[in-house]
Parts: C-alpha cells; structure tokens; sequence
C-alpha cells in the first residue's frame, strides 16, 4: 500500500485517478488540481514547467511515495526535471498517438490536445518515430479546458466549441482520435454526438495506471493491506467545488473511500 499523488492543473487528472481507483484501489491517493492556473495549455513552457515542479516537490514533501502527472501539459513541459529532481516513480501521460498508429485502418488520426502539448519536442519527438504512412490531424482545444472546469462537459457552448475544433479531423476521413489532454475523456459523449460511435477514441489512462502499477511493484508497494482507501482532494481554488466535481465526473463510486478535501497552502 502505497501513498500516490495525482496532479494535474485542474479536474482533468480524475480520468487518471478514476482509472487508478479501479485498477489499484487500495492504496491512499492525494488528488492535488491547480484549478486557479488552469488552463496551462496557453502558458509559456517555462512557467509550466517551474509550477510543476513546485507542486511535485510539494506532494513529495506531503509524503507521496509516487507521482503521476496526469497531465499530458505539464508531462510535456516539465517530467524531465521533475524525475531529475525526486527520488521516487514519477509517471507522465502523453497523447496516445503511438497506439492510435497501431489501431488506425485507414492511417487517419485526429489529436485534440493543448497548444503546449502539440508544439512540445516531447511530442514532436515522439510524432517523428512513427510509420510516415499515417496523416496526423493536430488539433489544438483552446477554451475546451475552461468549460470543463466550470463543469460545463456537456452543455451547447461546449459542443459548439467541439463542433469547429472536429470539423477537419472528421472532413480529413480520420478513424482513429486521440484524446491528447486528460480533461477530453468527460467530453465522451459530445465527441459520441457529433462523431458517432464508429471512430476509435484513444485515452492511455488505462496503460498510464499499469505503469503505475509497475513501479509500485518494483517498489515493493503493491502488497494490499486495507479494505478501502482514502482520497485527500486538495486544489488551488476551491476544495469543495473540487471534491463535487469529483463526484459528477467519475465514475468509481467515491463513497466506498475515506474523503478528505482542503485548500494547497504553502506553493507559490
Ligand atoms: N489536463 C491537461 C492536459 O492533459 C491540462 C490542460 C490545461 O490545463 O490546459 O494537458
């Protein structure tokens, strides 16, 4: 039983621990959401990358025995350092453009993640090593995150906005879309509404979690001493809200855990 911290600059990173709350449920998880800097896609690579790092080394210091920045954003920017600066596991999430490779039947792929994401020489690095006879449609989703935050997933603006950002991935022919930001995942079914249900969605949460699962295991962690476990939810803007969206956007019955939600003190 290990303590995990999941950090992402917002609400989004609840796919990811919603995923790790299925796979390895009983280990005890701080759930940390900059919400009061969300978006990060639009800031500069510097400043996501120092923030980051503070609040890394902040879940560290609150005794995280592993970290996952579930945050393609901030892991784009930032996982380099950050594994330089901690000691422990630290597993990162990038858009899943490598299995859409594998998966796509008419070499098709749609990517919808931030600015920062598709700019990022992560990415860019890691689009040069795959197959040339695949067409990547990159798509950057500036005010998706926002909307999501103000937990507005499904509502008409948010599927207006979706509508023009599809437009070229669906007119390209594209089979395949790659969810490149961990906040996409709740917008599930307004992509369903205006795609249908014949293109494949991409999301690593689930191969993101078995690598956490890995390396808790090298860590001798994996071994499962309590029933259930707990999940502090901390954030920078609003605890309450914080923990409410939790309970709206995940899927994992949050009341079989032991709750707990405050403010993020002390980072600046
Ligand atoms: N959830 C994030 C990601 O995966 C961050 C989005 C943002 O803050 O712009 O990229």
């Amino acid at each position: 039983m290990a303590l995990i911290g999941v950090f992402d600059s917002g609400v989004g990173g609840l796919s990811i621990l919603d995923e790790a709350l299925r796979q390895l449920p009983k280990n005890n998880y701080i759930y940390l959401a900059d919400s009061i800097n969300a978006p990060y896609g639009e800031k500069s690579s510097d400043w996501i990358a120092a923030r980051s790092l503070a609040l890394c080394k902040y879940l560290a210091s609150e005794g995280c025995e592993a970290i996952v920045i579930a945050c393609n954003t901030a892991t784009a920017e930032a996982i380099h350092q950050i594994r330089a600066e901690l000691a422990i596991p630290v597993i990162g999430v990038e858009p899943g453009i490598k299995p859409a490779s594998m998966q796509t039947q008419n070499g098709i792929i749609g990517v919808l993640a931030t600015e920062a994401t598709l700019k990022s020489d992560k990415f860019n690095d890691l689009l040069a090593t795959l197959p040339s006879h695949c067409q990547f449609i990159k798509q950057t989703g500036a005010g998706l995150v926002p909307l999501i935050e103000a937990g507005k997933a499904d509502s008409e603006e948010t599927l207006d906005l979706l509508a023009k950002y599809l437009e070229p991935i669906q007119d390209a022919g594209s089979d395949t879309l790659v969810l490149g930001c961990t906040h996409y995942p709740f917008l599930r079914k307004a992509i369903r509404k205006l795609l249908g249900d014949s293109i494949n969605l991409i999301d690593t949460s689930e191969a993101v979690v078995r690598q956490l699962s890995k390396q808790l295991a090298l860590k001798n962690n994996a071994v499962e001493i309590k029933d259930a476990s707990s999940v502090t939810f901390i954030s920078s803007k609003d605890a309450g809200m914080l923990l409410q969206m939790a309970h709206d956007l995940m899927s994992i019955n949050l009341k079989l855990h032991d709750l707990d939600s405050r403010m993020l003190s002390g980072v600046r």
